[in-house]
């Protein structure tokens, strides 16, 4: 049984999916792991630390061929992997279906981490969830950084400075932490999310809930779609909290779906210049209208940023939470000192999203087209099936 833990080559990622910690985990369980050569240098982990506890550093195709294959955001070099082989990562399998059609023709198990169900049983291996704990504090950081004013209040022999305020859209995990973060560095902070759970959670945290419209979620946990009626009324709600803030942060999503639009332009037209806004959604669709993928755009002095990655800002405790997120994952497919898929076991089943030359999660046979599985083949004219 052999573990390939890959270098990552997406521009500006610095996280790595194991730790020398993790790899000796692997190493225990009688696993051997093969590191690609460099692969934790960028989050402070060099390849000594994984020889240490008796990894071996390889190239990358040596890595590329173990059994299991683990990544933060897949390889672009998929074909290299071997048939039978499992890739564990951020595989995006509602959205790419290039990488989910060749992970089923070269009969590749995916294990994409997205679709680990957010179930009690699995917060231990919820790499969304790490990841935008990360991701929220690293953009309170990003908006304190840039903003022209303090955020804490200072009393001071040169005057008084008021605190700063700070707005956060979207309650998830990641604006939870960001609304602890601005909050711990000292800012007045106001929080709106559309599930109207999240009122209890923002107080909790000392922050105000801004009264706008709300509805109830899906089955799945998650937002739905707004209305056109309940998003003008959003609109309405948010606009005098948005000319008011002083920091925004943006992090309102619904997973397969373009992000709800929060911020139009004529609320922007509205800020204090040096108003710094950062919408962390700007990868899927943006909350922000003038909001721009990695970018920061200036629209009449406000500062719009949409940094996409910024779990890899803090490398190294983002990868040791993501490297302990696929050990408990994994945990789950160890079978003796082998590897072995259970589409029975809930969550292994929940997060398999392709296994022998099938695609299996519903959701992404959804996104590719493809019928239910169970479903009859449909008769085609002349007899001929589907
Ligand atoms: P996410 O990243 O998908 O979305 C972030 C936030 O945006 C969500 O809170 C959502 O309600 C909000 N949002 C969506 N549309 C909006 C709109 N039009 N206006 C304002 N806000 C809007 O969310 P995340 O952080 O991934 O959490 C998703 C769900 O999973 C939540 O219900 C969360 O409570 C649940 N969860 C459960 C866990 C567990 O039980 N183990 C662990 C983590 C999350």
């Amino acid at each position: 049984m052999r573990l390939g833990i890959l270098s990552e080559s997406a521009p500006g990622e610095r996280r790595v999916a194991a730790t020398p910690q993790t790899a000796a985990t692997f190493i225990d369980w009688g696993w051997q792991v093969d590191l690609e050569t460099g692969a934790g240098e960028r989050a402070g982990f060099p390849d000594a630390q994984y020889r240490e506890v008796g990894a071996n550093v390889v190239d990358g195709h040596t890595a590329r061929t173990a059994n299991v294959v683990l990544c933060v955001n897949p390889p672009d070099q998929v074909d290299e992997l071997a048939a039978g082989a499992a890739l564990v990562g951020f595989l995006d399998p509602f959205v790419d279906t290039e990488l989910m059609t060749k992970l089923r023709d070269g009969n590749i198990t995916g294990l994409a981490v997205e679709a680990i169900p957010r179930t009690t049983l699995a917060q231990s291996m919820d790499a969304l969830s790490s990841q935008a704990t990360i991701g929220g504090y690293a953009a309170a950081l990003l908006a304190a950084t840039k903003s022209p004013k303090l955020l804490p209040m200072m009393v001071t022999a040169a005057g008084t400075i008021p605190p700063s305020r700070a707005l956060i859209l979207g309650v998830g995990v990641a604006g939870l932490q960001a609304i602890a973060t601005t909050k711990r560095l000292g800012a007045v902070v106001h929080a709106y999310d559309i599930r109207p759970e999240t009122k209890e959670q923002v107080e909790s945290l000392g922050a105000k809930f801004v009264a706008a419209p709300t509805q109830e979620m899906d089955e799945g946990g998650y937002a739905k779609e707004v209305g056109e009626d309940t998003q003008a009324a959003q609109h309405a709600a948010l606009a005098p909290h948005v000319a008011d803030a002083d920091v925004v942060i943006t992090t309102a999503q619904i997973p397969g779906r373009p992000a709800p639009l929060l911020i139009p332009d004529e609320m922007i037209a509205a800020m204090k210049p040096g108003a710094v806004i950062v919408d962390m959604a700007a990868g899927s669709g943006g909350n922000v209208a003038a909001s721009r993928p990695d970018e920061m755009v200036d629209v009449g002095g406000v500062h719009i940023y949409g940094p996409t990655n910024l779990p890899a800002q803090i490398p190294q405790d983002a990868s040791r939470m993501y490297a302990r997120n696929l050990v408990a994952l994994l945990e789950r497919t160890r079978d003796d000192n082998s590897f072995r898929i259970d589409l029975a076991d809930e969550i292994i089943g929940g997060t398999t999203v392709t296994h022998q030359g099938e695609v299996i999660h519903p959701r992404t046979r959804q996104v590719l087209g493809l019928p239910e599985p169970g479903t009859p083949p449909k008769e085609e004219p002349g007899g001929a099936t589907e």
